[in-house]
């Protein structure tokens, strides 16, 4: 066969990073090298997760994390590749990760001026079973750059002040989304190259959709408004009667990824059993809400947006709802009316 011309100038991840550094005056490169490295983490564990039932690499670790969760052999694979490819790269000075309890400062002579946080990989109950799972980052740049002076003051910051985020979704293929503030992009790893190769150059979420994505089985302990939200979903309330789909992978990669491209509403409130919601403020909530928001869609705590919050601590929870403009605006209003 012939290769279609349009192939023969792939736009590639470190292309697209180039040209979003470019954009900015005066910067010189480091958030680009960073990103580079993220990249590169993700193609490691893109490879990992394709080969994990072969290499003796699924099952548990025999270990938990500060959130009493057992670890998988994989969370701790992809948490020491982020770790290593993060120092590496010379540009951070610390990195929050979900498997680790304390924050880790990085030491000369690899420190630079930017703070990763990171779900190396998210979705870990599906990595037995071959279903889709991912990888999460948010990025802050330190308070005071070059100073050498670094605190857990630098990372306690809301949502807002994130200057990137992104995920990796290792599904049927890998795909990188990416925002640097200025909308998102969505890349495709093209396994042939090894390279992540722009397909998706602008992603806008339409301001509806008809699928919700909750755990069902904690319906009992949800609150009268997420009742509420689900009972209309049901009965087509807002889509002239006809029920809305339910999909829920458990992975938030995955379902976000669908709610970006299909639009719709991904939920995982606060219920009587985990009262403050089970998803991380900074690095599972803030770069999927990031991301929802560039790409013209919206996320809530129930109340407010959900990047104005200030984490009280490095695995802090919240409630979040996120999604098509329409969806999460009407829960708001739930939320509202039932108090
Ligand atoms: P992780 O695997 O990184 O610990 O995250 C799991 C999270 C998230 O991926 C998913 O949306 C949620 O847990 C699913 O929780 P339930 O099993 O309670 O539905
Ligand atoms: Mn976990
Ligand atoms: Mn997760
Ligand atoms: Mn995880």
């Amino acid at each position: 066969g012939t290769v279609a011309l349009e192939e023969t100038d792939p736009l590639t991840l470190s292309a697209w990073i180039l040209t979003q550094q470019h954009k900015s005056a005066g910067a010189r490169g480091r958030l680009t090298v960073l990103l580079n490295a993220i990249g590169v983490g993700c193609k490691f564990v893109s490879s990992a997760v394709r080969r994990a039932g072969l290499a003796g690499m699924m099952g548990m670790a025999g270990s938990s994390n500060v959130q009493g969760e057992d670890q998988k052999k994989l969370d701790l694979v992809a948490n020491e590749v982020f770790k290593n490819s993060l120092r590496r790269s010379g540009q951070c000075c610390i990195l929050i990760t979900e498997e680790e309890d304390e924050p880790i400062f990085i030491e000369e002579p690899h420190r630079g001026d930017y703070i990763v946080v990171f779900d190396p990989l998210d979705g870990s109950s599906n990595i037995d079973c071959g279903v889709s799972v991912g990888t999460i980052f948010g990025i802050y740049k330190a308070k005071n750059p070059g100073s050498g002076n670094y605190s857990l003051e630098d990372v306690m910051r809301p949502g807002t002040e994130m200057v990137a985020a992104g995920y990796c979704m290792y599904g049927s293929m890998s795909y990188m989304m990416i925002t640097t503030g200025k909308g998102v992009a969505g890349f495709t790893l093209d396994p042939t190259l090894g390279e992540f190769v722009i397909t998706h150059p602008s992603v806008q979420v339409p301001p509806r959709g008809a699928i919700y994505s909750i755990n069902e089985g904690n319906a009992v302990n949800w609150d009268e408004a997420t009742k509420k939200y689900v009972e209309e979903c049901k009965a087509g309330t807002f889509n002239n009667g006809k029920p809305y789909s339910l999909r829920y992978v458990g992975s938030m990669v995955a379902d976000v990824h669908r709610t970006l491209l299909y639009g719709g509403i991904f939920m995982y409130p606060a219920d009587k059993k985990s009262p403050k919601g089970k998803l991380r403020v900074l690095y599972e909530c803030f770069p999927m809400a990031m991301l929802m928001e560039q790409a013209g869609g919206k996320s809530t705590t129930g109340t407010a947006s959900s990047l104005g919050m200030v984490p009280d601590s490095i695995h802090a929870r919240a409630p979040i709802y996120l999604g098509s403009r329409e969806e999460v605006e009407r829960i708001e209003q739930l939320k509202k009316e039932c108090g």
